[in-house]
Formats: C-alpha cells, structure tokens, sequence
C-alpha cells in the first residue's frame, strides 16, 4: 500500500510547524520538518567553521546528513536559520536534501512534510497540499511573542524586517522559489487560532483519505 503523504509548505512563521505536528499525531503518520535538514546543514558548516559561500563543499556536508534526531530546540538559533536560508538557495544542498526528504516521504501508512517546496518539488504528487500562511505582521508577531516568552531579548521592528527579508529570499529565489502549488489548499492563519487551523486542515485532509 502506497505511504499517503500531506504536503505543507507556506513562510517563516506560519503557524506550520505547529499544524503539521498535531496533523501527523492525529492520523498516526511520520512527520519531517524539512527547515530542519536546511538548519542542519548549516549548522554542521557553522561549527566546523566552513564557509557558507562554498556549494561544493555544502553539498558534502548535505550528503552525509542523518535524518533521524533532527531538533528544532538545537538548531532554533537565529543565525543558523539565516545560514540556512543562504545554503538554501544553492541547488547541490536542495538536490542532496530533497532526496533525503523523498525517501522519508515513502514511509509507512503515512507522511507529513513541511517546509517551502514539499508540493511544488519534493512532493508534487501529494495528495493532500496546503499553503499556510499570514500577514507578515502577524508571523513577527508571533515569532516575537515566542522570543520573549523564550527569555530572549527581542525588538519587534528588527524580527519584522527578519521576516520580510526571509520571505524575499525564500520567494525569490531561483531554484524552487516558495509558492502555493496550483491545486494547493490555501489556509490563511492571520485571524484563527491553532485550534481553528487544525480543524480546518482536518476537513481538507478527510476528504481525500
Ligand atoms: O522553516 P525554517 O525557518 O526552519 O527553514 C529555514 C530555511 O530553510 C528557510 O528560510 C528556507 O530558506 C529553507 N527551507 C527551504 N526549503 C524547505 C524548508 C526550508 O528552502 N523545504
């Protein structure tokens, strides 16, 4: 039986990471959170003090990345996120990873992808897409909120210009830019809770089971 997988892909902040996690938990399916392989990779060049500029050598260091034990509380640092939205747009670190990814996808009775080009590249034949998003005010709203709930110092006009100035480079990049899929549910997240989301994420996902 063919593993059944639910793409969902939108901009930093979104509320995704969230939704896929409680949507993987109800239906018992595996869940990736594939920021996390771009956050590894760059994280691994960080520490070994490799350049961030170097293709080549980012695609080594993607190439032997394990999957397993990926964690958002050890990779969450703002520079390793900036570090990885940089490698992110070199194509040899998003072939290695996409691979990687793929065949995560194929596990067993199911899978939940998240990230910024799960329906459009990784996974296009998903048959479940969403595209989570909300106002940019919104998401470094959010993102703030969770850095000063963390203990972290934060400012809120520097996190919302982070947020504007990651979504120019995730979308306008060339190789696998962020974008809604064509036949992707869209879920704008501005003005509903968690609870509202997931619900509705629910309801999309049911009527393709
Ligand atoms: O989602 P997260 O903020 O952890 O992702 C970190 C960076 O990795 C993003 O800004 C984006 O540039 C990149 N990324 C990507 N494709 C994905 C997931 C993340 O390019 N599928």
């Amino acid at each position: 039986k063919p593993s059944f997988t639910i793409a969902i892909d939108g901009p930093a902040a979104a509320g995704k990471g969230t939704l896929s996690r409680r949507i993987a938990e109800d239906y018992g399916f595996h869940h990736l959170d594939t920021g996390l392989t771009y956050r590894a990779t760059a994280k691994a060049l960080l520490d070994a003090g490799l350049p961030l500029d170097d293709e080549a050598v980012a695609e080594r260091v993607a190439l032997s990345l394990d999957l397993s034990g990926l964690d958002r509380e050890v990779l969450s640092r703002h520079e390793i996120g900036e570090a990885a939205s940089k490698i992110a747009v070199m194509p040899a670190v998003r072939r290695a990873l996409v691979e990687a990814q793929r065949r995560f996808a194929m596990k067993s009775p199911g899978t939940v992808l998240d990230g910024r080009d799960i329906g459009t590249v990784v996974c296009p034949q998903a048959p479940v897409k969403l595209y989570v998003t909300a106002s940019s005010e919104v998401r470094a709203r959010r993102r703030y909120d969770e850095m000063i709930a963390r203990g972290d110092a934060a400012d809120y006009a520097s996190v919302f210009e982070d947020v504007k100035r990651r979504d120019a480079r995730d979308m306008g990049r060339a190789d696998s830019p962020l974008k809604p899929a064509a036949d992707a549910h869209l879920l704008d997240t501005s003005e509903m809770s968690i609870e509202a989301a997931f619900q509705a994420a629910k309801t999309v996902v049911d009527a393709a089971l």
